[in-house]
């Protein structure tokens, strides 16, 4: 045993690894948040041995992805588990990145000397967003093809560049095969290499730089700024203090990164066990009817763009998370100010409550379908243009005055009849029903008390607008609620024969 290492540690000089890596001195008292990044990256780890099997069965073709997932799912020995755990592991990603982020955002951790591992950090977000929409489409059932197809209209209306972007998104203009290789491509090649090139450059610095001690370490008196040239000096003396003090990797910081670790991966065995990952028919582009679901995280952001009205859509679609990201990549280059405890930052505090508030708010809302303003009713995804042409001639037409939408009432005090709530037509209503319905009350019930809008009142074409937007109500319960149609149509008008 002893030769072999003594042989091994002439090679390898594992000596000066041993005290590098797993001797190294850590600053003392840090908090179980300072476990999140290596939780994260536990995760990764389960997700590329989880991917790997995974792409064993899988293959990337429109007419075979969906059957060889349902393969997996209902034939190979724990399929369903390892499918479960991949898709729960990459929701977990996202949630441990972001609670990482705010750890490291609260305790100022981002400042220096870590602010380009700040930046590389926020470019980690990315490729792990990358990963959840490539993924997503994969399975080729009805949620993925139409999420994907939501998608990557969002980024079509990028200015300048959306309809090149949606052309390189898809490999055409249409959602299809090539998208699809063109998805599996990106998810098990590019983005690999990249969260491992990236996760490595951030690891390395954090062993380098040693990790962000307790903020108080460095609220000793410091120079109030951080580019003053005395902080750098500052900095290296408190840090080299917290590490005198302080305890060593091994055993005591492993020690809890292996039992965040390990409960997280049980979490994720326990999720896939009783909620697998799911499989829905499979994709069938010429349905319109089905609501597209996007993951739960982008949830805020489409309820967001359900909130502005349709000419502010592709401008927030763009513009609020393009802000919100180059505020992120700024925050370490002007906020130089070395205060870093959250209780010292008024602002950022303000900020950071101010934009996580918002954010749970609105997944609340949009977990219980909450009526937030007058077209909150509408399916969970953005009006495609027809239902859009639909809704203006619902005003244009003045069906308002007497039919309700969500919070939008008619005026009461007229003396309009007592017409039903549209809130949530589109459930119980076929579309072919509502245009004929539209076209000729009268043949439905013969005291109808809602004007015919047949031609030439409006043509085919605009009855078929309004149809396909009253289509997308859904009420409250858009997600979860199921259509249920009982329409019944008048016999036909019959044609007296001429002799
Ligand atoms: C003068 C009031 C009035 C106006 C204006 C009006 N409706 Fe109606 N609508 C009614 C009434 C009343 C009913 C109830 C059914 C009946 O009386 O036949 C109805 C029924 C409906 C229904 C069937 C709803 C259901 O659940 O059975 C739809 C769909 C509908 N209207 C759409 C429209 C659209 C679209 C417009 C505008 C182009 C419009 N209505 C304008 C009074 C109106």
């Amino acid at each position: 045993m002893g030769v072999l290492r003594n042989w091994l540690d002439r090679r390898l000089d594992i000596g000066s690894i041993r005290e590098g890596l797993v001797d190294r001195p850590m600053p003392g008292n840090l908090t179980w948040w300072h476990t999140l990044g290596s939780a994260t990256l536990a995760v990764f780890t389960v997700q590329v041995v989880t991917g790997i099997v995974l792409g064993m069965y899988y293959s990337p073709s429109p007419d075979h992805a969906y059957d060889s997932i349902r393969y997996l799912e209902h034939s190979v020995t724990s399929g369903a588990l390892l499918r479960g755990v991949h898709h729960w592991g990459a929701s977990a990603m996202v949630v441990l990145v972001l609670a990482h982020m705010i750890r490291v955002f609260s305790m100022g951790a981002y400042k220096y000397p870590r602010e380009l591992n700040w930046v590389l950090g926020i470019v980690l977000l990315f490729v792990v967003l990358g990963f959840s929409f490539t993924g997503y489409l994969l399975p080729w059932d009805q949620k993925a093809y139409w999420a994907t197809q939501v998608g990557t209209n969002i980024a079509g209306t990028t200015p300048f560049v959306g309809g090149a972007l949606v052309k390189l998104l898809r490999g055409g203009t249409q959602l299809g095969a090539a998208t699809l290789t063109r998805f599996y491509a990106l998810h098990v090649l590019l983005f690999p290499v990249l969260l491992g090139a990236f996760a490595l450059m951030h690891l390395v610095q954090v062993i380098r730089q040693g990790i962000a001690p307790r903020t108080k370490v460095l609220e000793q008196s410091p120079p109030t700024r951080t580019d003053d040239p005395a902080y750098a000096e500052y900095y290296k003396a408190q840090y080299a203090g917290s590490k005198r003090s302080g305890v060593r990797f091994w055993p005591d910081i492993i020690a809890k990164d292996v039992v965040v670790a390990a409960v997280v991966i049980v979490v994720l065995v326990l999720l896939a066990k009783f909620s697998g990952a799911g499989l829905e028919p499979p994709a069938d582009p010429t349905d319109t009817t089905y609501i597209p679901r996007p993951e739960w995280y982008f949830l805020p952001f489409f309820q967001l763009l359900k909130l502005v009205p349709g000419s502010l859509e592709s401008a927030v679609a763009v513009g609020v998370p393009g802000a919100l990201v180059l505020a992120l990549l700024a925050l370490p280059f002007f906020d130089r100010r070395s205060m870093r405890s959250l209780r010292h930052r008024p602002a950022a505090a303000f900020s950071m409550f101010f934009i996580l508030g918002g954010a749970g708010l609105l997944l609340g809302a949009s977990f219980r379908g909450e009526k937030l303003g007058a077209i909150a009713t509408e399916v969970g995804r953005p009006l495609t243009s027809i239902e859009r042409a639909g809704r203006a001639l619902f005003k244009a037409r003045n069906c308002g005055a007497c039919h309700a939408i969500g919070d939008q009432k008619p005026d009461t005090s007229s003396d309009t009849p007592n017409a039903p709530e549209l809130t949530e037509v589109g459930l119980h209503h076929s579309a072919a029903w509502m245009h004929s319905f539209m076209e000729d009350p009268f043949r439905f019930h013969a005291d109808s008390k809602m004007p015919s809008f047949g031609p030439p009142k409006l043509t085919h074409e605009e009855i078929e607008e309004i149809t396909r937007y009253l289509s997308s109500l859904r009420g409250l319960k858009w997600a979860t609620a199921k259509q249920e149609f009982h329409d019944t149509f008048p016999e036909p008008v019959k044609r007296t024969e001429k002799p």
